[in-house]
């Protein structure tokens, strides 16, 4: 049989349900990443105080890294067999952990505070997305997020560490103690369903 040249199907041993159901996760993660990309250019343009170098450093650093990863996902989609979003009308609508605060140009420390509950919103995200794409038998994107999840976690220990020796001290310890307890009580919220 001489098959029509554009009629090339998808044959990587998944089901259409199984692949469309793992592109309707991806596609949220990469609302929640292109949001905080964008949150991430706006504090590395838009620091201010004593740290602003290492600090502007860090945003670079981490807004760099968001490219990558939504790079890494959005070409994950399409090798699943569907087009990728790419509007920001999309983007906004498809995130479901990271809210922007236009107009509002929040101290150092406090850019820190809020990039480092976005990334915590985030790996907790991946990672219930990770378990049920595992599921779908799709260990190739489940690998891809638990990456995804390394990567970000390591961003979250940079932050920390800045939080440590920003510009206020006592504000930073109040930060980590604020978002160890709602991760805490998350947890106990969810045990008691
Ligand atoms: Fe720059």
């Amino acid at each position: 049989m001489d098959p029509h040249p554009h009629d090339v199907g998808i044959d990587t041993g998944m089901s259409v349900k199984e692949r469309a159901e793992v592109v309707l996760h991806l596609k949220k993660i990469l609302g929640d990443e292109y949001v905080l990309y964008t949150k991430l250019l706006k504090f590395h343009w838009n620091v201010n105080g004593p740290f602003f170098g290492p600090l502007h450093s860090l945003f670079q650093r981490f807004y760099e890294q968001s490219f990558e990863n939504i790079d890494l996902v959005a070409e994950r989609i399409r090798a699943l067999g569907e087009n990728t979003p790419g509007s920001l009308a999309e983007f906004s609508k498809l995130t479901c952990c990271i809210t922007e605060h236009p107009g509002k140009y929040p101290e150092a420390c406090y850019m820190l505070e809020e990039i480092l509950h976005d990334m915590y919103s985030i790996i907790e995200h991946v990672r219930e997305d990770e378990k049920k794409i595992e599921k779908l038998n799709d260990r190739v994107t489940s690998n891809m997020l638990l990456g995804l999840v390394e990567k970000r976690e390591k961003e979250a220990w940079m932050t920390r560490a800045h939080l440590e020796k920003a510009a206020k001290p006592m504000a930073a310890k109040e930060v980590i103690k604020k978002n160890v307890k709602k991760i805490v009580a998350k947890k106990v919220t969810k045990k008691t369903k």
